[in-house]
């Protein structure tokens, strides 16, 4: 049955019910918890993984980097297995306790479209675009983590280039890269509301300002992960007839 208060818990995420039960409050704390991590993660996986834009040479290091190589001679792609299934286990984590705010009939979702019609509320548009774009991440952002997870010794300026180009993932990657901005943006502006930590002397003024911070942020990073992409796709189709040959080392 949708009734207001399990309206206002599906658009809120707070628990309105009397009984004394902590776990509600535990599971909530823990999905806030799961996903700044995820959010902290993709800010800098977003960074890192622009580093094509510097040329071959610096994401070929950088990835050499993330295998040890500083402490293993070759460096060992095992390492960037273990750090894709840790990510992996959170972002499953995160995913499962979200499911519990899906909407579980086509009934619930039909009242819940009529009353964000109503409402034509901001937050209630916010909450829309973070429910559609978390659905769209349980298929892609399985896809590639179980990629990355298996075939951690594919990465690199013309691996990552030819599977980005040649395999056709670029498809794939642009519309992950749209929802995982959109969903991480939003989701940490909504913790922020949340939790008012930084609603100071001047909540409302804050609060909007906090929003501003967001859209600029979410704006820069889709910036920063289109270039990257397009640099992705340049190379791998001017690397098209040598699909498959690996990037070597310039000489020191
Ligand atoms: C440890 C885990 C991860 C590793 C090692 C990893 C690694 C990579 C690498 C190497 C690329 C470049 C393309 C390629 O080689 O296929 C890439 C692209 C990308 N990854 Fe990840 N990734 C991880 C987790 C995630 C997660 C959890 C997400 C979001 C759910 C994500 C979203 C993306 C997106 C959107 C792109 C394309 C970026 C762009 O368009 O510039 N990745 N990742």
């Amino acid at each position: 049955m949708l009734n207001r208060e399990y309206v206002t818990e599906l658009l809120t995420g707070k628990d309105t019910t009397k009984h004394k039960s902590r776990m509600p409050a535990r599971i909530d704390f823990l999905q806030s918890v799961s996903g700044l991590l995820l959010a902290l993660f993709i800010l800098f996986h977003l960074v890192f993984e622009g580093s094509i834009l510097l040329g071959k040479e610096a994401m070929y290091r950088l990835t050499k980097m993330f295998e040890g190589e500083p402490f293993i001679e070759g460096g060992e792609p095992l390492i960037i297995s273990v750090l894709a299934f840790i990510i992996f286990a959170l972002f499953i984590l995160h995913a499962g306790i979200a499911l519990r705010k899906f909407p579980s009939s086509y009934r619930e979702y039909r009242r819940y479209i009529e009353h964000k019609a109503l409402l034509n509320h901001n937050d209630t548009n916010l909450w829309y675009i973070q429910i559609t774009t978390g659905f769209i991440m349980f298929f892609l952002g399985s896809i590639h983590l179980y990629m990355m997870m298996t075939q951690p010794e594919n990465i690199g300026p013309y691996a990552s280039s030819d599977r980005i180009y040649s395999d056709w993932m670029w498809p794939m990657y642009l519309v992950l890269l749209i929802s995982v901005v959109l969903h991480a943006g939003i989701g940490v502006y909504r913790l922020i509301i949340k939790w008012g930590w930084f609603d100071g002397k001047d909540p409302r003024g804050n609060r909007q300002r906090s929003r501003k911070i967001a859209k600029v942020l979410v704006g820069l990073y889709l910036l920063l992960g289109l270039a990257s992409l397009g640099t992705y796709m340049k190379i791998g189709y001017e690397h098209q007839n040598d699909y498959g040959k690996r990037y070597v080392e310039q000489k020191k």
